[in-house]
C-alpha cells in the first residue's frame, strides 16, 4: 500500500439537496457519499427548497443537517434575488454561515440576481465569511470588479474557460482578494464529449473547448486556481432523462481519486493535490488551524474502476462511470472516530458538526 494522508479534506461546493428535494438525495445519503469520497467536511449551497436566503431557511437547513449529517459541514447563505437583507438580519445570518453565494446566471433553483444587484450584495456583505459567485461570461468581470472596488474577499466558483483563468490571473496580480475553484468535470471533459455523455454532460457552467480545459490545468499549475470543488449536484436519472435536462452532476465520490489519477499521470504533484482539496479550502473558508484527529488515508497505489452501482449518492450515476482511477479511500477519521473504512460508512446520522456555529 502506498498511503497519502490528507488532513481535513473539505469540499466547499456541494448541493446535498435534502428537505423538499430529498428525492434527489438527502443530508444522510449525500454526507455518506462525502465520507466515501474521502471528505471530512462539506459546505452546502443555498439553492434548495426552501432556499437558504433568510433566517427561517437557514434554521430549517441547520436543523435537518444537525439531525442527519454524517460528516462535518457548513452552510452557504444565498443572496436574495429580491435584494439585500436588512443590515441587522444580514449581520446575524453571517455569523452562522461560511459565506454568501451570488448566482449571477440561470441555473438550478431560482436565486439568480442581476449585475447591478451583484454590486450591492458585494458592498453590503459584512463577513467574516467569503463572497462566492457563480459567474459565466461577462459576469466574471462584473464580480471581480465589484470585489476590487469594495476591497472584499471573494471566491469565483467552478471557473470554466481560458478567458476566466486569464481574468482571475490579472486581478490577482493587481491585488484583488480573489480565489478560484475548478470542478473535475471541467478538467476531464470538453464539449467534444457531449455526444457520448448525453445528459451526464449537462451542467452549469457547460463543458468548454479542449483549449479551455488545458487552460484550467495550467491555471492549477500556476496557482491561479486555488481549489478543486466537486459541485456535487445530484438529480435522479429519470430527471436527467427528462426535458429540459436539469443542470448538474454528482462528484463527491470521484473527485479525490480523479485528482490522484492526475498525479499518477504527471499532471500535478501529490502535494498540490492535497493542497487543492484540503490546505487551500480550509484556509480560504476560515477553517485553520488544522483539525485534530481528522484525516483521510488514500491508497494511491491501488487502482479501480468507477462503478455507479456502488456509489453512496442516492442518484447512483456519474459522468465518470467506467473510468479507471488510481486512489482508493481506505479510511476516514473525524475527531479521532473512524467514520469510513474499506468501503463502509460507519458514522451514524447526526455525527457531523456545524463548523460555523457562531462564526466570528
Ligand atoms: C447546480 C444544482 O443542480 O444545484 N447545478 C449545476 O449544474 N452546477 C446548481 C449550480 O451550482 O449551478
Ligand atoms: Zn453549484
Amino acid at each position: 500500500m502506498s498511503l497519502v494522508r490528507i488532513v481535513g479534506a473539505l469540499d466547499p461546493h456541494v448541493h446535498l439537496r435534502g428537505m423538499e428535494w430529498a428525492h434527489k438525495g438527502d443530508f444522510a445519503t449525500e454526507t455518506a457519499a462525502a465520507l466515501a469520497g474521502g471528505y471530512t467536511a462539506v459546505l452546502d449551497m443555498p439553492n434548495t427548497p426552501p432556499p437558504t436566503t433568510d433566517s427561517q431557511g437557514l434554521e430549517r437547513k441547520l436543523d435537518d443537517l444537525g439531525r442527519n449529517a454524517r460528516c462535518d459541514y457548513g452552510v452557504w447563505l444565498g443572496a436574495h434575488p429580491s435584494g439585500v437583507r436588512p443590515e441587522a438580519e444580514l449581520a446575524l445570518l453571517a455569523r452562522g454561515v461560511c459565506g454568501i453565494k451570488l448566482y449571477c446566471g440561470h441555473t438550478t433553483g431560482g436565486l439568480t440576481i442581476t449585475a447591478s444587484q451583484m454590486d450591492r450584495h458585494v458592498a453590503s456583505w459584512p463577513g467574516p465569511g467569503v463572497l462566492a459567485a457563480h459567474a459565466e461570461g461577462e459576469s466574471v468581470s462584473v464580480f471581480l470588479t465589484a470585489l476590487a472596488r469594495h476591497g472584499k474577499r471573494g471566491h469565483l466558483c467552478h471557473i470554466d474557460t481560458a478567458r476566466a483563468v486569464a481574468e482571475v490571473a490579472e486581478h490577482k496580480s493587481r491585488g484583488t482578494k480573489v480565489t478560484a475553484g475548478v470542478c473535475p468535470h471541467h478538467l476531464l471533459f470538453c464539449d467534444r464529449d457531449l455526444p457520448s455523455l448525453g445528459p451526464r454532460g449537462v451542467m452549469k457552467p457547460p463543458l468548454g473547448t479542449p483549449s479551455d480545459r488545458e487552460a484550467l490545468w495550467e491555471g492549477i499549475r500556476r496557482g491561479v486556481i486555488d481549489v478543486v470543488e466537486s459541485d456535487h449536484a445530484p438529480h435522479t436519472w429519470d430527471e436527467k432523462l427528462g426535458l429540459p435536462t436539469p443542470f448538474g452532476v454528482p462528484g463527491l465520490e470521484t473527485t479525490i481519486p480523479l485528482l490522484f489519477t492526475a498525479v499518477r499521470e504527471g499532471r500535478i504533484t501529490a502535494d498540490r493535490a492535497v493542497e487543492l482539496v484540503s490546505v487551500a479550502p480550509r484556509r480560504i473558508f476560515g477553517l485553520d488551524p488544522r483539525p485534530a484527529g481528522t484525516y483521510t488515508l488514500v491508497d494511491v497505489g491501488a487502482r479501480r474502476t468507477i462503478n455507479q452501482e456502488s456509489l453512496y449518492t442516492s442518484c447512483r450515476w456519474t459522468p465518470f462511470s467506467g473510468m479507471e482511477v488510481w486512489g482508493v479511500i481506505r479510511r476516514v477519521v473525524i475527531r479521532r472516530t473512524v467514520v469510513f473504512e474499506d468501503g463502509e460508512v460507519l458514522a451514524p446520522k447526526g455525527f457531523g458538526s456545524n463548523l460555523y456555529d457562531n462564526f466570528c
